[in-house]
């Protein structure tokens, strides 16, 4: 299935009640879990174990964005934990083209992220090992941001250079009702959503107005 997919992300969940949290977002595509570990961000969050856990009471499959220092070692551990797509920076990373298939290997789809200052360009030949391409729409590190509209024209550029290519293209970082459809207009196909599903009353309906309005 091509549509857009959406992913809230449980970086805006409340974090004594994952498991229910979880159930809130049951219709979603993917649970888009933030690994951030205090170097690469100046946050720290959750890690392994957690991830581990998280893994056996989700309803929907669990999508790692990793910010952390390191993920040539500790990346492809993450999809032997159970995650179905497991996304690390390209800026943290030694050897992305190994990881990437470090990550296929042990079962999780590869991802790349940059952040909103890191250009295209440079990865733009590695695509084909990937499954997805994560353009930041904020400075990674906390929920509730704006939408920094300065990375449309990157959305712009990576959807061409993907063609064809079976990678999806995903936006995290202030999307909401506001802003999904500029960056869906842009072309990316995958919408994180934190503080816009986690902070709405019905997680469900936010979660389809989103899809909807990309959709469009
Ligand atoms: C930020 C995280 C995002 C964050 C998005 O570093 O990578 O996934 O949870 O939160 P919102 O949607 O509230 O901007
Ligand atoms: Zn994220």
């Amino acid at each position: 299935d091509r549509g857009p997919q959406v992913n809230p992300s449980i970086l805006s969940a409340d974090f004594a009640n994952l498991q229910a949290e979880l159930a809130r977002i049951a219709t979603a595509d993917a649970a888009h879990v933030d690994v951030m570990d205090g170097h690469f961000v100046p946050n720290l969050t959750l890690g392994l174990p957690v991830v581990e856990a998280l893994q056996r009471v989700s309803p929907v499959p669990l999508d790692c964005h990793l910010m952390i220092e390191d993920p040539d070692r500790w990346a492809p551990a993450y999809a032997e934990a159970g995650a179905a797509g497991v996304t690390f920076h390209a800026e943290a990373a030694r050897a992305p083209v190994k990881l990437a298939r470090d990550i296929r290997a042990a079962g999780g789809r590869a991802g790349i992220a940059l952040r909103p200052a890191t250009p295209v360009e440079p990865f733009l030949d590695l695509l084909p090992e990937f499954d997805m391409l994560l353009v930041m729409t904020v400075e990674p590190g906390f929920g509730g941001q704006g939408f920094l509209d300065v990375t449309l024209p990157k959305i712009r550029r990576a959807r061409a250079a993907i063609g064809d290519l079976d990678v999806r293209l995903q936006v995290d970082g202030g999307v909401s009702t506001a802003t999904v459809e500029r960056a869906a207009e842009a072309g990316a196909d995958v919408f994180v959503a934190g503080s816009a599903v986690y902070g709405a009353d019905d997680a469900a309906a936010a979660i389809g107005e989103l899809r909807d309005l990309a959709a469009r």
